[in-house]
Parts: structure tokens; sequence; C-alpha cells
């Protein structure tokens, strides 16, 4: 089918449209055809109905087109004017639930000017579709895509709240759900009373002949609160697939239905003013027996697809993909070979993540390096998202191959960090808690919120000056690394601000059974009001945080299409990265350590940089002597 036998088809959905409006969709579509197609093809060409389908897909882009508002029309065009506008180093990412953060949406709007203070540029307001009533998995159970959930508000509230955000130069990002729905979504209950249109929305099972072959090779997602990954519905007598909680449906991509829909609810979303879709769990979306079930080639056919797809209503949104999966797997997320800018723009660097954690427990940053080293490049159009905290545990992603690269074995190692992470290991001053403890693979994943895993609840309790020192210069060197990394960093609610560990959820029976909620604390608002007194903790870390983010935005070459090389600086304390484009070089320089280092002039040299230095970080001139010296946990940013 070529692009052009849709003209007709496209006839009711762009009525009323301008000629010029007409001709802007149907060139699109000519030009993102191929993108359409060829994923679709591969995914569910050989039905029968497969041609009468994409007609309708088409159509539901086409609807989407003709009802976007004059004002993201203008968003479009003007990011099509500048496609990279999510690259540049101004760009800053903020994260935090409605709720904790604001009360509800409109609370958030009282707030832009924090954000903006802060030089936040996108915000990512943690899930606020409808929620099944209960637990909820902090929203990731939706039970209807097209409402916010009432207590924080309404869609026109949404709306708006994006419309002010947008003014005010910041790009709104929320979730969707795309592996599963809560099992009060409509689509579930509909399966639930015995519709068998809507059972096919889902993975189902008679007995356990299949799910037990499955499990074979599944992993356990959350060992602790939901064991296995199918659960057995009386009402149905089926067991149906849930790879998280029993409460959290997986959905059944290959069913093209299963399709329409998601990308019908990508549509409406966008033309309420969403930016950017976190589109959540995405490995899981297919399902092949003797697999893991995760990362499968299908995952990136469907990503490619709606993204083609949602490119042609509304070429404005951003994809982000989250998969927290091994340095391998990652990439790929990003859209790779033929597929490069065409899958996901945005996805979470978890591999720095740990890494980052993993050089500040060890002092020293070989994994870091090496690993950083094995990864592929990425494509010059997509971006990650660099941080150091989210609302989820931290699990460790150390493969078996980077490990023993650097002499290291991967299991103790993982053992080594969980118990530095959890404090129960000599020296060290963090203060984790354990999530999901697996006694047959050993895992244990961390939680804790930043300036409790850095040492800064032990550091004060123990009210030694010194100590809170080093914990807030640890957190310095962490976002200075991810501030100097391509990509958009991102900064957790409360971190800026040094929140601890809060144990208040465990009197909420909803989240008590929930670890991960006790770095997810509410704002606090008081100590907020201490931001701008650098004699004060709060201050301090509020007044860093936000002079880095002007340094960076101050230096062009860390637009993140240029490259990214870790390079040995012949001291393993210290972390080096090389930026390089024609907007310049600038290399990073981090002391992972609580002593003073040095790197060799030489090494300096080798790498490109000459006598006269000037540090960008602190925006001074410097001599090189010798060698560079660096003091506890120190960075510099050098052209
Ligand atoms: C993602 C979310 C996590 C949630 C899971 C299931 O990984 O970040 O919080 O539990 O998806 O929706």
């Amino acid at each position: 089918m070529k692009s052009k036998d849709l003209e007709q088809t496209l006839s009711v959905e762009l009525d009323g449209l301008s000629v010029e409006q007409r001709h802007t969709f149907m060139d699109r579509l000519d030009v993102l055809w191929p993108d359409v197609l060829r994923p679709l093809e591969g995914l569910y060409g050989q039905r029968g109905d497969f041609e009468a389908w994409l007609g309708r897909l088409v159509r539901v882009a086409g609807h989407a087109y003709a009802h976007r508002s004059p004002e993201l029309r203008r968003l479009d065009a003007k990011r099509y004017a500048r496609p990279d506008w999510f690259l540049t180093s101004e760009m800053l990412a903020y994260v935090c639930y409605t709720d904790r953060f604001a009360g509800d949406l409109k609370g958030v709007e009282q707030r832009i000017p924090y954000l903006r203070e802060l030089g936040v540029r996108y915000l990512h307001l943690m899930p606020l579709l409808e929620p099944r009533k209960g637990e909820s998995d902090g929203g990731y159970a939706v039970r209807d895509y097209r409402r916010v959930a009432p207590r924080l508000g309404t869609m026109d509230d949404l709306e708006h709240l994006a419309g002010e955000l947008r003014c005010n130069g910041i790009s709104l990002c929320i979730d969707l759900v795309c592996n599963h729905t809560a099992r009060e979504h409509a689509w579930a209950r509909r399966a639930l009373a015995g519709d068998p249109t809507y059972q096919a929305y889902y993975y189902m099972f008679r007995d356990r002949t299949l799910p037990d072959r499955y499990e074979q090779s599944l992993l356990e997602i959350f060992p602790d609160f939901a064991p296995g990954n199918f659960t057995w519905q009386p009402e149905i007598e089926r067991w149906v697939w849930t790879t998280f909680h029993e409460y959290q449906w997986d959905l059944d991509y290959t069913n093209p239905a299963v399709f329409g829909e998601m990308l019908g609810n990508i549509c409406f979303l966008a033309n309420r003013g969403i930016e950017v879709l976190r589109l959540d769990a995405v490995a899981f979306m297919w399902k092949r027996l003797g697999t893991q079930c995760q990362n499968q080639p299908e995952v990136h056919l469907l990503l490619q697809a709606l993204r083609a797809l949602s490119r042609l209503a509304a070429p404005a949104l951003l994809h982000k993909a989250e998969a927290i999966v091994p340095p391998p797997e990652l990439v790929p997320y990003l859209g790779r070979g033929a597929a490069a800018g065409r899958e996901c723009e945005l996805a979470y660097h978890n591999v720095l993540m740990v890494m980052l954690w993993s050089s500040l427990a060890e002092r020293r940053v070989a994994l870091l390096t090496h690993t950083l080293q094995q990864m592929p490049t990425i494509p010059h159009d997509a971006a990650w998202i660099t941080y150091l905290r989210c609302h989820d545990d931290i699990g460790w992603a150390v493969t078996d191959e980077d490990a023993a690269a650097v002499g290291l074995d991967a299991a103790l190692h993982r053992k080594f960090l969980s118990d530095f992470y959890l404090g129960d290991y000599s020296g060290s001053f963090s203060r984790g808690t354990v999530f999901q403890h697996n006694p047959r693979t050993g895992d244990r994943r961390i939680n804790g919120a930043l300036a409790s895993l850095v040492g800064l609840e032990t550091a004060l309790e123990s009210g030694d000056e010194g100590h809170v020192d080093m914990a807030i210069r640890r957190i310095q060197l962490l976002y200075g690394v991810i501030f100097a990394f391509p990509g958009i960093p991102q900064i957790y609610m409360g971190d800026e601000l040094g929140l601890r560990n809060d144990f208040s959820y465990l009197e909420d029976s909803e989240l008590a059974d929930d670890g991960r909620w006790v770095h997810r604390p509410p704002m606090d608002w008081q100590a907020a009001e201490r931001r701008d007194d650098p004699g004060t903790v709060t201050g301090k870390i509020f007044l860093s945080v936000k002079r880095l983010a002007e340094a960076r935005a101050r230096c062009d070459a860390f637009h993140s299409s240029a490259s990214a090389r870790a390079v040995w600086t012949q001291n393993d304390r210290v972390f080096g990265l090389l930026r390089e484009s024609a907007r310049g070089r600038i290399l990073v320089l981090a002391n992972f350590s609580e002593e003073n280092q040095s790197v060799p002039a030489y090494r300096l040299r080798e790498l490109g940089l000459g006598d006269r230095l000037h540090d960008h970080l602190q925006n001074r001139g410097l001599d090189l002597d010798a060698e560079l010296l660096l003091g506890p946990y120190d960075q510099v940013w050098l052209s």
C-alpha cells in the first residue's frame, strides 16, 4: 500500500482543514510512511485485515492532527525549526509527584517560579492518570488513560498547567503506562465479565501449562510482594499475565487492537499539551517462550511504529523509554541502524547511574570507565536522561564481562555494593534500605534518598562538620558528572535540598509494603526557604546544584550531540570524560575519593589540552604545572 492510497480514506478526518493544512498532513504522511509501514508489517503484516487496520490507524493520527490546537501547531512548527531543542546544554529536568510537590495540579502552577529559579526546562510529573483505588504502585496501575486522578485535578487542569509551563519555557512530561493496565481498567473489567474481545487484550491461560513453561526463564520483578508472573482470576478461571503486581495486567500487543488503543491514548495526551511521554516498562511489551520476555526485537518495532504514527499527528511530542536494562540492551531503545532517530528520543541512563554509585563506594573509577567505553554511541539526535536517584530502587546492573575486565567478580561486587549502601560495610557512610531481597539469586536492591545514600544523614547525626562537608561534596561530585554527560540531567524532587529518608510511609497501609516510599518524601517547603543561605546545609546543596546548572548552560560544548568518551586519567580515583564536537572540547576530571588526587600534565596533553587551561565549572583560568591537583571529591571542566 502507498501513502497516497490513503488520501481518500482520510477525507472525513481532514474535513474542515484548510488546503494548506491538508497538504501538510499528506506531505508528512508521505515522508513518514516507510517508518509506519516497515515495523507494522514486521509485527502484523501476516494478518488478512492488515491493510484495513492500517487505514484505521492513519485515521486515528489524522483525526488527532485535525484537532490539534493552534498553539500546539505552532509548537510543532517551532520544533521542526529547532529539532535539537532538547539537546542543548540549557536543558534540565525535574521529576516529582504532583501531590507530594504541590498538592495538586493547580498547586504545581504556583510553584513554577521555584522551578525557574533552579533552571528547570522539563518537568516530569509522576503518574497522574486515574489509577485504581487503594494500592496502585504509585499510580502505575492505570484505570483510565483519559482522566486525571480526581484528587490531583482534571484533564482541563492538566492542559492548563502544560500551557503555563510552556509559557515559562518548561516542557511537561507524564507517564504513559503502556505495558499493563489496572485490573480495574474498563478493558479488564469487560474481560472479567467474560467478553472474549477484551480477554484478547491480555495474556490469559486456562491452565498452568504455558505459564509454567514461561516461568522457567522469566525473572521476578517483585519477588517479595508479588512473586511469580501470573495471577489466577477465579471469575473467569484463567491465569492472567501480571509481571508486576497482581493488579497490573500485561497487555497483549500481538493483538493489533491493543496497539491501536495505545496510539489513540498517545494522540489524546499529546493534544492536551503533553510534550514528552515516558513510556513505562517498555522492555516487557512482547513475550517469547524460552526468554526473559524483555527487550524482544518486536518491542523495538512497536516503539518505532508508535513513534512514526505519533509524529504524524503531533511532531512536537517526544517519546522517552523507561527500560532499566543492562548496557547492551539499553542503547537500541534510542534507535539503532536504520531505526536511528526513529524509536525513542530519550531513555534513562541507568547504567551511568549504577556506575556512579559503584565508583563512589569503591573510590575507584575503573568499572565506570570501562563500562562506558564498551557502550555503543547513540544517534546524534537522541539523548540520555541522566540521573542519580528516581522514585525506584537501585538494582546493581553490573555485567559479568564488565566486572571481569577490571578484575572484579560481578557477584561479589554486587554484594559489596548492597552491603555498602545498607551501611553494613565497614567504613560505609550510607543509610540505604534493602528492597526485594531474592535469596535465590542473591540480589538485594537498594532504596534511599540521595542525601542518605551519600552519607549526609550519618554525618548530621554525628555532628561532625568535616563529614557533613564530605557528604555535600559527594552530592556536588555526582551531579557534576551527570551535568557534564550528554543528555538531560534530572533532579529528583527534594534532592536539591538534601531531603533524607522518610519512614512516614510505614503508617499508611496502602504504602507500607513498598519500601521505595522511603525516598519519596513530601517536599519540605520550610527547608526550601533556606535555599539561598550558604551558611546552611540546604543552601549549600541548593546553590551548588543551581551553579552547576548555570555552568553547564554556559558551555555550548556540552550540547548532547557532542561525543562523550570516558578516558583513563592515569589515576584510578579520577574519572575522565572527554566531550568533543565542532562546538569545542572539554575534559571533565572528577575525583571520586576523599583524598587529594593528581593527574599528570603529560596525560592532559595527550588528551589534547594546552598549558593554559580554563575551568568552566569555576569560570577561572588555570596554569598547567607538572600535574593537576584535585581536592577531595573535586572536579574540573577543562578546555
Ligand atoms: C516502572 C516504574 C516502577 C513501576 C513499574 C511497573 O519500572 O518506574 O515504579 O513499579 O514500572 O509499572
